[in-house]
């Protein structure tokens, strides 16, 4: 028997050691909390995403009284700006959450199906996105979506 060891870097930030481009996608995050449609787990998920042409994009989660219906914030955010700029690739991803009336503790981290799908979206366009994890402690940041999602599936398996 062997084994493998994997191991992953998070860069912990404090906010005002980003770059304005950074605190930008933050804060248009945390600013599509306010508009999530959360009625269910009150737990309200912003993300924004930084498109290659410099735009930023922003969405928000999207429950149903269907639970499996709903949407995270991530996805939502990824297939509109996918949707709506096919041919712009998605530099960088910010996740902000907002539960119990202030921003999470916790840098709020993609479920497994967003990390899929993100991948998916880096692959797509073949570059690196960096992942911002937002808390009121830090930012956790993640070069790209393979560090978040090790042994992945994606496409090249299908070759
Ligand atoms: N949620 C997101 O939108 N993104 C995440 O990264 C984690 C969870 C949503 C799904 C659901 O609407 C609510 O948060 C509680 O799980």
């Amino acid at each position: 028997m062997r084994e493998i060891n994997l191991t992953t870097k998070i860069g912990v930030y404090l906010l005002e050691e980003c770059s304005d481009v950074e605190k930008n996608l933050i804060e248009a995050a945390k600013s599509a909390t306010k508009r999530a449609y959360a009625p269910y787990s009150g737990f309200n998920v912003g993300a924004a995403v930084l498109l290659g042409n410099g735009e930023i994009i922003s969405g928000n989660n999207q429950e149903n009284a269907a639970y499996p219906s709903g949407l995270c914030a991530e996805r939502t955010t990824v297939f509109f700006a996918n949707a709506s700029f096919p041919d712009q690739k998605i530099e960088a991803i910010a996740v902000a959450a907002w539960h119990n009336g202030r921003f999470t503790s916790d840098a709020i981290t993609p479920c497994g199906a967003c990390r899929q799908v993100l991948l998916e979206t880096e692959n797509r366009f073949g570059t690196a996105m960096r992942v911002l994890m937002y808390s009121e402690e830090g930012v956790y940041v993640m070069e790209s979506v393979k560090d978040l999602l090790p042994l992945s599936f994606g496409d090249e398996m299908l070759k």
